[in-house]
């Protein structure tokens, strides 16, 4: 569809944005649905900008990302309850000029993981206690999922699992006999780092589902091996994929069309 008069406006804010794969995502997404709507990236030093862009243009919609998720909420008419207990908007819906802050990256993450089954009575090892890690942890507890927490820093993994109401193992003791799903919320393993793992998989048995939030590159030292030993994998395009499957839903009330979303974002990695 061609921009016109009447084209709505979506968007990220963030600094920087200039490696956004949001655009090329959402934009695939509107055309397919043959929606008049375009979504651009927008570097800004102040979040407070991007409140004040989205009431001035009256935008349909945006995406936040670093550094604003959590200065954003000061700026916003609501906040819901899952942003809240996550302590980040990474979604905004402008609701009849009222600027509502979401986050999908739970509903994302968890979407992810549902793609290869159930999360209600699994066992889930969470390794991380970032702002990734809160997050997916919050989903997982909310899914009904049986959580520990593991992490370098003991009392910042310790303080994360005390707020969720998870359990907690310190990182260099971490027993993987029995977990049903194993997640690295940290950034180990991202280039250019590419051989470091969060934790050895010498325990791993095909049982474990293995998914790590690190999508540079797309093959992990940690997948690669989790897949050598047979268990099943999610990469990290799939929660950043998700969390925008969640957001285009949220803003236009349409179901997103996920694979061409996923094949736009392999596209631009590759
Ligand atoms: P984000 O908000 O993106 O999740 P973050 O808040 O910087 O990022 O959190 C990064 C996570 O990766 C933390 O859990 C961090 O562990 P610490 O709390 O001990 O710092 C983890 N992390 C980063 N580098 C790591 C490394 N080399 N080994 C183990 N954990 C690491």
């Amino acid at each position: 569809m061609g921009i016109d008069a009447k084209t709505r406006l979506f968007g990220v804010f963030g600094n920087p944005v200039t490696h956004s794969l949001g655009p090329a995502m959402h934009n695939a997404a509107f055309n397919a649905l043959g929606l008049n709507a375009v979504y651009l990236a927008f570097g800004l030093d102040e979040a407070k900008g991007a409140a004040e862009a989205m009431r001035h243009l009256n935008m349909g919609g945006a995406s936040v990302t670093i550094p604003h998720k959590t200065d954003i909420m000061a700026h916003l008419d609501e906040v819901d309850d899952t942003a809240r207990t996550i302590g980040a908007v990474n979604t905004i819906v402008n609701r009849d000029g009222r600027l509502l802050g979401s986050n999908t990256d739970a509903e994302g993450a968890m979407r992810a993981l549902e793609t290869q089954g159930t999360i209600a009575g699994k066992k889930v090892t969470l390794i991380g206690a970032g702002g990734a890690a809160r997050a997916i942890g919050y989903g997982i507890l909310q899914r009904g999922g049986a959580l520990v927490i593991a992490n370098r820093s003991e009392e910042k993994g310790r303080a994360l699992a005390r707020d969720l109401g998870a359990g907690f193992s310190p990182l260099a003791s971490l027993d993987l006999d029995g977990v049903d799903i194993l997640i690295n919320a940290t950034s180990v393993g991202m280039v250019p780092r590419i051989e470091a793992m969060p934790v050895s998989v010498e325990g791993l048995t095909p049982r474990t589902l293995v998914m790590d939030i690190v999508y540079n590159p797309l093959e992990t030292a940690l997948l690669a091996a989790a897949r050598a030993k047979g268990c099943p994998t999610v990469d990290g395009t799939a929660m950043f994929v998700f969390q925008a499957v969640a957001q285009f839903e949220l803003w236009t009330g349409r179901t997103a069309p996920v694979d061409l979303m996923r094949r736009t974002v392999l596209e631009a990695l590759n």
